[in-house]
Formats: C-alpha cells, structure tokens, sequence
C-alpha cells in the first residue's frame, strides 16, 4: 500500500516494458484538475468487427484509465455524450452536423465543443481514427474546446514487415516474427492485435506481413487460411493485410496449387494460376489490401527472365487483383550489378532508367514504390529522381523505420527530419513548385493513387523495435503519413508525453536529444553525401569504408589516394544530375550551387577541395567525425538527468543502448578518420587522427595466455592490433604500470563483443579489483551481432570516477568463452572534459 501510495505520488507506473508503446492511457497525475468529459458513449454500430465498435471499446478504457472514469455505452440521446460513429449513420440519428464539414476518404471529424464529443468518421475506420486522436489528447491533459475535420493526405498508408516465414526477420532488430514461425502463421495473434492497435492509433490503414524477398508457400491453402485469421485480428482496427509474393511461384511447387513450367507473365497458364490463386485468397480475406512484389531485383526472379517488362509484371498481379478492389504496390528497387571501372556506371541511374520508360503502361491499381533515395536508405541521399519521372503512373515512398543503415536501433536516430529532406523537397517540375510530398499524394499529376510505405520490423520484443526511443519514428511515420507538413518536434513532443508522461523536463529533454540524433549520426558515420560508410557485404551496422568499393554493388565513394566522391554530372560523370528536372539538374550539375551535405553524391573531388564552409572536405571530415561522436557521449548524461522520472525498467534499458551508443560512436570516429587520414596522408589540422594520448594499447602491455591480433579492418582497432587470447588458455592477464598524473579518471576499456560466446573480464589496480563485466551485449542489443573482432563487435565500457595514483600497476584479466577470445583493443585514462 505505501509503495502504491509512493509511485502515486511521483506519477510512475510500476512496471513498464514498453509493450503499450505511446498507447499506455496513464493516468493523469493529480496535480492537474479538468473540466468534466462525458460519461455516456453513443457508438453507432455495434458489430463487433467494426472499427467503430473498437472505437467505443477504446474510448471507455482510455477514459477510465486516464481520467479514472467509467463511461457506461447508451443510445440515442446525444447530450453529454461521446458520440462516434461514420458520418452516413451520424445523419441518419441526429441529422446534419451543425458546421459544414469537409470530409475525405478515412478523414474524421472531432469537436469537443457544448460538453458533446463528436467524433465521426468519413468511414468506420475514420471513427476510429477520430477517437484515438480524442484519446490521445485527453492522455496528454489537452482538454481545449476543439472542432475540426482531419483528413488523410495520401490514400496508401503502409507498413512493410520483412518477416520471413521461419520466423526470423530481415533486417528486424526488435527478436522474432509476430506474425510467423515454423513455415506457417503463428496460433497466438495477441501481439498482432496489439500492433495493429498501434498502427491504426496513428492512421495506417495496412501492413504487407511477410519478406520482399519473399517464399512461395505463403501462398498454401494452410497458410493462406492464416492469412485470414491475421485478417481477422487486424480488421477491427481498420488495418488491412498485403501480401509479398514470390513472382516465380508458379513453378515453385507450391503445396496445394497446380505446378506450372512457366512464371512468364504474359503465358496464359500464369496468368490463370494467379487469377486461381487471387480468388482463393480474397475467398478467405475479402479485404485484401493487395500485394507488394520485388521483381527482378537483388537475385529475385521476375519479369525480365522471359524479356518481359516491368510493367507487364505488375499488371500480372493488377488484373489478377482488380476485380476484388486490390492494389498492386511494385518496387522500383530495381538495379544490376556494375562495374567500378566504368566511370560512367551508377547504379543510382536504374531506376529512372527502367522505370521511365514505361511510365503510362502500369495498370491504375499499380503503384510504384519507390525508396526516398536511388540507392538504399542512407544516412543522406538526394530525392530520387524516379518521382520526378512518373507523370502517368501512381507513386508512393518507400521510408525505413527499422533502422538498417542508421544504428540498428542501438544508436538513437530519430528520423522523421531526414525523412522531411525528400518529402519537402521541390522537383522544380516544369520549373514550378513540385514537392515530393504532392507527388506520391497524387496531387502534382492528378494521380488516383498514391502514399507511403514503411519497413517497420516489429517483433516479439516487448520494446517492438529494439529500443524504447526508436519507437518515436514509428509513430511519427504514421502522424507524417497522415499530414506531411506536421512539425516533426511536435511529433516528438506528443509521443514523449504519451510515452513517458507529462513532465515537461522529461518532453524537452527526450525531443532535444532525438533532433540531436541523426545530425550526430551523420557526422560520425559518413558525411557530405558520401553515404552510411558502414560494412555494406555484411551486416551493415558498423563502420567499414573500404566495403563500398571494388565490388559490383555500386556504392561507391571512389576513394583513392587524393580524392573521393562519386562523379554523377552530365558533364563528365555517370549523367545521374541530368535525371532531374532542368533546374534541379543545374543546381546539382555544378559544384558551386550543389549542397555540401551532398557534394561527394554529386561530384569527385580532391580532399583539399574548399567547402562553402572555407573548409577542406577533409578536415569537414575530421571535424565532423569529432564533433558526431562528441555529441554521442551526451545522450546518456542526458538521459541519466530524468532518473527517478522514468519507470525503472524503461530507464535502465535506454540508457545501457545510449552508453553502448557513446562507445560506439568512438567505434566509428576513429575507424572513418584513420581511413581517410591513412589513404590521404593529410594531417588533422586539430592533431586528433592518430594521436592518443590518454590511451595504453593492449598489444603494448605485458600479455599473459593473450597474443596480438591484426584486426580487420584495421581502422576498426586502435593502432590496428588487439589482444586475443591464446588457443588453450583459460584465463589471459595484460598488465601495465600506469604512468598518467594521480588523480580521478572514467576509465575506458575497448573490446569486441562477439557473437557465439560470453567472455567476462575483472579489472584490477594493484590487484585490487575495480570493475567486471561480460562480453554480453547478444543478450541486450538487437543490432546484427558479428563472429568477428571487426567495426560491428567493437565496444567500450567505461567506468566512472576511479582513483589512480602513478605508478599503480593495472591488469585485467579475460576468461574466453565459445568462438570469443576475451579480446582486448586499448584501455583509456579520462579526466574530466577530456575524449579520446
Ligand atoms: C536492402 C536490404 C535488403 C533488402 C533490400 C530491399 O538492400 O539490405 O535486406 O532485401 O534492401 O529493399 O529489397
């Protein structure tokens, strides 16, 4: 009773996983007082698979947990109620709603004026709509007197789940499917009715569950029978399910469908066994959304096997699904693999190139969809052209909640600016205002179709993503689905409140750190429009520059000795500015007026080259790196202010990511500007590269059962070596005699943290032990783990406020577990101020 009593008091929750994400109704702490809300609930339907129905349901339970009062449900009677339901069935009760109301498709309108709530939807799944906005006011005490209509700016709203059917996720960084495993639909939908509550609180109205790269026998009558039972759980939240298909199904021997010889588009056997196919799927799920297909892509089979086009490969799937209302979302991530010789190869070019001449030949149930870059989510791309290319066929965006290139979810980015660099960007189409947000809303070129697709990742981690904060830009990508032109700070501000509560310190602190994020993470991961320099062969999370070239993937930078930067003018390079409209092309075309957070997309340069800055682009280079990492170490510091203002749970989980994050954004300074500086030859102007004073590397010490190891890359290990432990050894010492000033350290110590095995460590001064840890962070960390001592592995931990007096002999002591050698890099003496 006085715990309760204590936690009542200081407003927390007692124990919060994050599984209620920004829908957690908390209650209202009792500091503030509100004017009376209705205690009646009008809905007008009662079926329970209505979205309106759910509506009702949500509004008593957000009101009794918010407020901590009981709504009882009546009818008729529209005094001091709440009333929802769609538009058709408000008229026919009450007749015409007092102020004109514009309404679109799944638009709402809310007035909470004359203690009425009205809350009526375009259709059912607006009223719901309606009410999760009501909702969410009233959790974040806003009690104004409102009237207004909401609409959606874009009919397509998605989300994309690259869950494979074994259960494993690509690219997901949050644990398993919620939807898959075993090769079939999982028996407990609960967590799938919890996300498509999340999902429609923010307005989508669907969500593709299954991989791009996807299998055929999704497509067995066992499986499409889960299909259903998904779709039955989504449907009263309004979220729809898509599909992706594999486009050589036919052939793929499908259990339970006929087995053809042919996956040709054009044959008529095909085009009958997914007309067949098509029919048994909307017999079991008449709402189908419709299907995403990645054709002729990355190894996937399509249309150009039997030299058919694009668009007739769409179109496939568009007849197949027009008679049932479906729509076709096809990618244009469509690309072959090039040659780094070529200066005039780019692979940023494909997509215009394969998708422009077909432009007026997809069916009008197609829609393109199209990444908001021409290569692949980086931390920086320029608009892709393509949506500036499509003046007669449906477009929508392609965005990454999961953080694939941008940390993996254990380093904080919040993305919704990045995002906002394409969405507001201006095409300048026929030299007149053409923001890419009009494009994909249909606006521009008076397009029926049109929106937003999200690769979300989900999974059966109670955080959903991986990461308390990360959740932030699932939620925002749902509120800019909905309204692009939404401040993205407001949209952090709001599920702050929702999430942690209400103390303003607790909001201003968060949303001041998330718009800190991705400008932090661009500076130290790759700037100027190089991209995410990251390991793209393999696990794409930690640094590994040298990775983007010298292979056929086409992201290069072109390093070499005395420049760097793709050349993509028309002039003299691979032709890519000439792909936009003439004063776009212009801009980009000549180095002068080209951004210089694009300048290494854009055009290939010497090192010394002078920024708009007065800088060299190597030394923006080091700076930026410097000054990334630096605000990197200032996440946590932040963060550990609102101890005791946010649950425990909650608390210790994001700040265990934001200190790993501090260590590794360390990772990946010194790995990108030892690259540059080694490959260049140019000094730091500040003397930081290579210079580290503060550090005793670990191949230095005296090594007992450790020997060196040459780590690879090198850049990804301080000085280039680590320590390992010998084959046979169970236990392997280093020890120094320290010879930094006496006086009060944080104490740092690099290691690799690899999959496949737990190492532990003691650190002792004067044999007196002073810190352990574990090599653990497989347990706690949902990035793509590595098996070796590499730029994804490496880690710091540091420990705070250590007496060390001269002379003091340090050891540490690693015991090696599985494939992991207790590896060693360097260990780090800091006073305060001071970063190495
Ligand atoms: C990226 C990603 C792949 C994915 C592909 C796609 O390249 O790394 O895992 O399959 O995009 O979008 O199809």
């Amino acid at each position: 009773m006085r715990l309760l009593t204590f936690f009542a008091v200081f407003g927390l929750a007692l124990a919060e996983t994050g599984l209620d994400g920004w829908l957690r109704y908390a209650p209202l702490p009792a500091s503030i007082s509100w004017p009376s809300v209705p205690k009646h609930i009008v809905v007008l339907n009662t079926t329970k698979t209505s979205p309106v129905y759910t509506a009702g349901q949500e509004l008593q339970r957000g009101i009794q947990n918010i407020l901590g009062q009981s709504c009882h449900f009546s009818s008729g009677k529209p005094d001091e109620s709440i009333i929802v339901g769609t538009l058709d069935a408000y008229v026919s009760t009450y007749g015409n709603i007092s102020q004109s109301v514009d309404l679109k498709d799944e638009g709402f309108w809310l007035s909470t004026e004359n203690n009425i709530v009205q809350i009526v939807g375009q259709n059912e799944r607006g009223a719901l709509y309606g009410a999760f906005e009501y909702l969410s006011m009233l959790a974040q005490a806003n009690f104004s007197s409102v009237a207004y209509a909401s609409n959606p700016d874009a009919p397509i709203r998605w989300v994309n789940q690259w869950d494979n059917l074994d259960g494993s996720i690509e690219r997901g960084y949050g644990g398993a499917s919620i939807f898959f495993s075993n090769g079939t639909i999982v028996n407990n939908l609960t967590r799938v009715a919890e996300y498509a509550r999340l999902l429609a609180s923010v307005g989508i109205n669907a969500v593709v569950i299954n991989n791009v790269n996807a299998n055929a026998s999704i497509l067995s009558p066992q499986n499409i029978d889960g299909l259903g039972r998904i779709a039955d759980t989504m449907r009263p939240y309004g979220v729809q399910v898509g599909l992706s298909l594999y486009f050589a199904s036919p052939t793929s021997g499908v259990q339970g469908q006929a087995n053809l010889t042919t996956f040709d588009p054009l044959d008529p056997q095909v085009i009958t066994w997914w007309g067949n196919v098509t029919d048994q799927i909307y017999e079991r799920v008449p709402d189908l959304a419709g299907y995403l297909v990645k054709a002729s892509s990355e190894g996937q089979p399509g249309p150009i096997t039997y030299n058919r086009t694009l668009a007739q490969g769409a179109n496939l799937f568009a007849k197949a699904l027009q008679p049932h209302g479906g729509r076709v979302l096809f990618r244009a991530f469509v690309y072959n693999q090039l040659n780094e010789s070529d200066w005039k190869a780019d692979r940023a070019n494909a997509a215009v190139d394969f998708f422009k001449p077909l432009d007026g030949e997809f069916d009008e149930n197609v829609v393109v969809q199209i990444k908001y870059g021409p290569i692949d989510f980086q931390v920086r791309e320029p608009a892709s052209p393509l949506f500036a290319n499509l003046f007669h066929t449906n477009a929508a965006i392609e965005l990454e909640v999961t953080q694939e290139y941008l940390g993996q979810q254990t380093h904080l980015v919040y993305l919704p600016p990045l995002w906002n660099t394409v969405l507001d960007f201006d095409m300048r189409i026929d030299n007149k205002t053409s923001l890419v947000r009009d494009i994909i809303a249909g606006r521009t070129f008076n397009r029926s179709l049109g929106g937003y697709a999200a690769v979300v990742n989900v999974g059966t981690n109670q955080t959903w993503l991986g990461s308390h904060l990360s959740m932030a830009n699932c939620y925002a990508y749902g509120r800019l689905a909905w309204n692009p032109t939404e401040d993205t700070t407001k949209i952090h501000e709001d599920w702050s409140r929702l999430t942690f509560g209400l103390d303003q310190n607790v909001v201003d602190t968060i949303t001041h750190m998330a718009l800190e994020s991705w400008p932090a993470y661009e500076n130290y991961s790759g700037n100027l429009g190089i991209q995410t320099l990251t390991d793209i062969l393999y696990t794409h999370f930690g640094p590994n520059p040298q990775s983007q070239d010298n292979n056929g993937w086409g992201q290069w930078t072109r390093a070499d000795h005395t420049t760097m930067g793709m050349d993509r003018t028309v002039s003299n390079g691979t032709g890519y500015s000439g792909t936009y409209p003439p004063e776009v092309a212009a801009m980009y075309e000549n180095i002068e007026s080209t951004p210089d957070n694009l300048l290494l997309w854009f055009h290939h340069v010497n090192y010394t080259q002078k920024l708009k800055s007065g800088k060299t682009v190597i030394q923006h280079f080091y700076d930026a790196h410097y000054a990334g990492a630096e605000t990197a170490q200032t996440f946590a510091q932040q963060w550990q202010t609102l101890a005791g203002k946010i649950d425990r749970q909650r608390f210790d989980e994001q700040l265990y990511q934001l200190r790993y994050q501090a260590g590794h954004s360390i990772v990946w300074r010194d790995a990108i500007v030892n690259f540059y500086h080694n490959i260049s030859g140019i000094a730091d102007e500040s003397g930081r590269v290579g210079n580290h004073p503060h550090r005793i590397e670990a191949e230095s010490m005296t090594l007992n059962g450790y020997i060196p190891y040459a780590v690879s890359p090198p850049e990804t290990a301080s000085d280039y070596y680590a320590v390992v432990t010998n084959e046979n050894s169970t236990t392997g010492s280093v020890s120094t005699t320290l010879h930094f000033p006496s006086g009060t350290y944080d104490i740092g110590v690099n290691f690799y943290d690899m999959y496949g095995g737990i190492s532990q460590y003691e650190m002792l001064i004067n044999n007196k032990t002073i810190a352990s840890w574990t090599g653990d962070s497989e347990n706690y960390l949902g990035h793509t783990p590595s098996i070796y001592l590499d730029g994804h592995s490496a880690r710091r931990i540091t420990f705070a406020d250590i007496e060390v007096k001269e002379g003091d002999i340090l050891e540490i002591l690693g015991i090696p577990n599985g494939i992991e050698p207790a590896p060693l890099d360097y260990i780090v003496f800091l006073q305060k101020g001071v970063l190495d």
